[in-house]
């Protein structure tokens, strides 16, 4: 199953994915309303019938893995929110800042009501009283179907939690989890230093899950069919199916539910195949890696990307154009980071602004070597030195770029020269306007 995200290009040959599970019955202009939700996944074991610990080590036996990025295992942060003394919260995280995924909202949109179920039982599996979902405000469909499927529950079936809805800031930090905790808690939505995490003291100084909401999603699922069901898809140590944006050169950009470790360029075939040559291919998102086209048969798992220094992150695969120019893309996405930085911790504001301006240099043929060494080097050095990861993800994504993109950059340095065609093929935005 694949729910289109953009433009249309005439598709191509596909190779087939197993049967969607989280977005079974959708479809582009599809909202899966209670009635035909109940129809299609039943209803879930009641809370009331799952003691806190058998949910957790249901989540255990399967195995599942955290969708949001650092693919932390579920069940060690649901136990680790159950021992916390009470009461407890849920927060489920719908933020999706990352801007080339569109796999959330697609999920909320068009499945709202499996979110809500995967929020109830992780209510019930660490014993909360209180579930707050964040979505990002500008998403208006994904707020939209979340808010119409909370009404269908508490008009019929009561949700037997205080469950709320929040329309967060459109800022990439805002979904880290500190920072979408501090604003829940009527603050910036910035990150805060750790410790102490969530876990410990996080909405109201209360021990709170923060969990995406593809992985609670997952977790209703497993909940009524079982680790093992669960497990035919994946391998056995990233066990499942997880949802990918697809998109960039490709026949119809989408979001697709496939097996992790599914070849990165089936997922690309399963869109329509490449709509160009293409020169690279972006995984994990912004917050991720550029990989050779000839990495196209590498599994698309943590255990796959882990040799070429890449991660699945939040599940993103973006084809690049041979006619554009990586560099000069890269250009404008470390810029995108510069303004996006909370402006908390110096190596953040200063050494995202500083490789920005002259990261642009290099992209626009008008660097040295000497500037490149400071590039790499400053690289090195914002590098761990944040309070949240968000410097991390601009120096991986350049070391990447100045690797994947040698000849280019070659080029540039040699003769001054860019080959690009100067049409922007990754969808940039600008950086967001509040923290509040
Ligand atoms: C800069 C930054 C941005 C993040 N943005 C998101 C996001 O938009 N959505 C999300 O679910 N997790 C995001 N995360 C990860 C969260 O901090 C957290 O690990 C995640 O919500 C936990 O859910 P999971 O265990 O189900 O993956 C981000 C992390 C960082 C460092
Ligand atoms: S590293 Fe940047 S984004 Fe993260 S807390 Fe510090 S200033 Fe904010």
């Amino acid at each position: 199953m694949t729910i289109a995200t953009g433009r249309t290009a005439p598709a191509r040959k596909t190779r087939p994915l197993p049967p969607s599970r989280l977005l079974a019955g959708a479809s582009p202009d599809s909202y899966i309303g209670l009635a035909t939700h109940r129809k299609t996944y039943t209803l879930p074991p009641p809370p009331s019938a799952q003691p806190r610990y058998s949910l957790i080590d249901l989540m255990g036996a399967a195995g599942l893995l955290g969708r949001g990025g650092a693919g932390f295992p579920t069940a060690r942060k649901l136990k680790a929110v159950a021992d916390g003394p009470g009461p407890r919260v849920v927060v489920a995280n719908g933020t999706e800042g990352e801007p080339p995924s569109a796999k959330d909202q697609t999920l909320m949109t068009h499945n709202p009501h499996l979110v809500i179920d995967g929020a109830v039982l992780a209510a019930a599996a660490v014993g909360a009283s209180q579930v707050l979902i964040g979505v990002d405000r500008a998403h208006r469909r994904a707020l939209e179907a979340m808010r119409a499927a909370l009404a269908e529950r508490t008009s019929t079936e009561g949700l037997g939690v205080d469950l709320r809805l929040a329309g967060t800031p459109s800022r990439y930090v805002a979904g880290e989890e500190t920072g979408l905790v501090q604003w829940m808690n009527g603050g910036p939505a910035m990150p805060t230093s750790v410790p102490p995490r969530p876990f410990e003291k996080g909405v109201a100084g209360r021990p709170t899950l923060v969990q995406n909401v593809e992985t609670l999603a997952t977790m209703a699922l497993i909940a009524r069919h079982g680790p093992e069901w669960f497990r035919q898809l994946g391998t056995p140590d990233e066990p499942g199916g997880r949802l990918v944006t697809v998109s960039g050169a490709v026949g119809q950009p989408a979001v697709v539910e496939a097996p992790i470790g599914t070849p990165i360029g089936a997922l690309i075939d399963a869109v329509g195949g490449p709509a160009a040559e293409l020169s690279a291919v972006m995984v994990g998102g912004f917050y991720g890696t550029w990989l050779p086209v000839d990495a196209l048969d590498t599994p698309y798992s943590r255990a796959g990307l882990l040799p070429l220094g890449a991660s699945p992150g939040a599940g993103v695969v973006l084809a690049l154009p041979a006619s554009a120019c990586g560099l000069a893309e890269t250009a404008r996405v470390v810029s995108w980071y510069a303004g996006e930085s909370a402006g908390q911790c110096g190596p953040c504001i200063f050494g995202l602004a500083d490789l920005s301006e002259l990261f642009a240099q290099v992209a626009a043929a008008r660097a040295n070597r000497d500037d490149l060494e400071t590039v790499r080097r400053w690289a090195g050095e914002i590098e761990g030195r944040g309070a949240c990861k968000h410097p991390d993800g601009a120096a991986r994504l350049v070391r990447s770029a100045l690797t994947v993109f040698s000849d280019e950059l070659t080029r540039h340095m040699s003769t001054g020269e860019c080959r690009g065609n100067g049409r922007p093929v990754l969808r940039v935005p600008p950086p967001g306007k509040t923290w509040r």
